[in-house]
């Protein structure tokens, strides 16, 4: 038996979706457990290289048989959810009894979205937007914390709802009028329809919604291997990320067993996802930011643009300290490094080993954000690697530069690789270790 946490290691993005699908395999239950629609996976399936996006359910649902888990600790569009329900059923993806809503977790309502659209547009008129996916993450999380939020074993009440609605409203109108005008404050028909909606799709997912926790003790129990599926990366954490420019969520290892209902003593390994390079997507300090062709040459080659929001990804090379701060974060136990094909074309390599600011050398972002904007990083740099062979199954497979390359990563960041990713295929994949081992 053993419960293995799989978690990003940098901004989220890191290709947690190949590397969850490939340990799915041997897993049997997979649980998601924080954020909610801001999340995007893009699997790549089959001889005829099919793409599926999800964005609540574990990528794990990809394996027939599965149960595939939703924590407590997530903020769910019911809408959202349908919709990739729907999509997966109709692609022969999910069974029946395969998914299960921890009927704890909070519900998504149009209100988040809006006010969350009109906190942005006013904090750009300043130059303060977080740059946020606008799926109503935040405000959703902050109804929860300030204890008036909607979860979902509520829809099944139509009076609560209401209740909870309205009460919600008397508090947010106010806000939705000072922000975007009177026209913004939604008016009675409208707020009865967002009602309406809710408890019907409410009323679709009734028969998948349960007990998460006991669902993932009951796996635990009986011996099972439990993989939890993280989202978002260390860095965008709500509490040890560069905040304020982070999301809303506990995105480090330790938030597996808050959402869940896990204890801390029933997990067994935690492994890291790192891109062999960098990416960020909204505001927010990011040191080895490329903003120039090399950058856009990443960008193009990696694909980097938002799986929910196609925005394009701010690219730039690996940096060393934020990947030790996420290993430390996490007690991540082992690392799984992707897309190193990506850089392939590049005739020279860097990654930042360090950082300097006002003359000390930092092995780990510092904690204000506008010292990390400030801080300049050290760079060690590598030759280029030319094309990789795609059925590498060994690092001896590699082109040298491109061993070395990652063989000093992982001596710098203090953990070994279980596996390295060199395509977007499940079978170009160099496995060296299995966590669930
Ligand atoms: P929110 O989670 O939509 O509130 O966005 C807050 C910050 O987290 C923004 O900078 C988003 O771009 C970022 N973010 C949220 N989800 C993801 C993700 O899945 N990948 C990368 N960045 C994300």
């Amino acid at each position: 038996m053993s419960v293995v946490i799989v978690v990003g290691a940098q901004w989220g993005d890191e290709g947690k979706g190949k590397v969850v699908d490939l340990l799915t395999e041997t897993a049997e239950a997979v649980v998601r457990y924080g954020g909610g629609a801001n999340a995007g996976h893009t699997l790549v399936i089959g001889p005829q290289r099919e793409k599926v996006v999800t964005r609540l359910i574990p990528s794990g649902v990809l394996h027939p048989g599965k149960r595939c888990i939703l924590g407590d600790g997530m903020v769910i569009d019911p809408h959202a959810l349908l919709d990739e329900i729907a999509q997966l059923r109709e692609k022969g993806l999910l069974q029946k009894g395969e998914l299960l809503v921890g009927h704890g977790a909070h519900v998504i309502l149009p209100y988040h979205k809006l006010i969350e659209g009109l906190r942005e547009e006013h904090a750009n008129k300043h130059g303060r937007a977080i740059g946020t996916t606008r799926r109503g993450i935040g405000p959703a999380y902050e109804a929860k914390v300030a204890r008036r939020g909607v979860r979902i074993r509520d829809l099944a009440d139509a009076a609560r709802v209401r209740a909870l609605v309205e009460q919600n409203l008397d508090e947010l109108n106010p806000l939705i009028a000072h922000l975007g005008g009177a026209g913004a404050v939604p008016d009675r028909s409208t707020v009865d329809r967002w009602i309406d909606d809710a408890l019907a799709a409410g009323a679709q997912l009734q028969g998948l919604c349960g007990d998460a926790s006991r669902e993932v003790a009951r796996h635990v129990g009986a011996g099972h291997h439990v993989l939890f599926e993280g989202a978002q990366g260390s860095l965008l954490d709500i509490d040890h990320g560069t905040y304020p420019y982070v999301t809303s969520s506990a995105t480090i290892a330790a938030g597996a067993c808050q959402s869940a209902g896990l204890g801390p003593t029933k997990v067994h390994a935690v492994v890291g996802i790192t891109k062999a390079y960098a990416t960020r997507v909204g505001g927010g300090p990011f040191p080895t930011e490329l903003d120039d062709a090399t950058g856009e040459a990443i960008r193009h080659a990696g694909g980097e643009f938002g799986a929910v929001t196609g925005r394009p990804r701010r690219c730039g090379w690996l940096d060393l300290p934020a990947l030790r701060f996420g290993v430390r974060l996490s007690g991540m136990d082992g690392l799984a490094l992707t897309k190193l094909d990506v850089l392939s074309e590049l005739p020279e390599v860097h990654v930042a080993i360090s950082y300097s600011l006002d003359g000390k050398e930092l092995d780990e972002p510092p904690i204000d954000p506008d010292d990390m904007a400030r801080a300049k990083p050290v760079f060690a740099r590598f030759e280029g690697w030319g094309p990789i062979p795609r059925d590498a199954k060994d690092l001896v497979d590699l082109p040298t530069a491109a061993r070395k390359y990652v063989e000093a990563i992982e001596r710098w960041a203090g953990v070994p690789f279980h596996l390295v990713s060199v395509g977007p295929e499940r079978q170009e994949t160099i496995v060296l270790r299995d966590p669930f081992a």
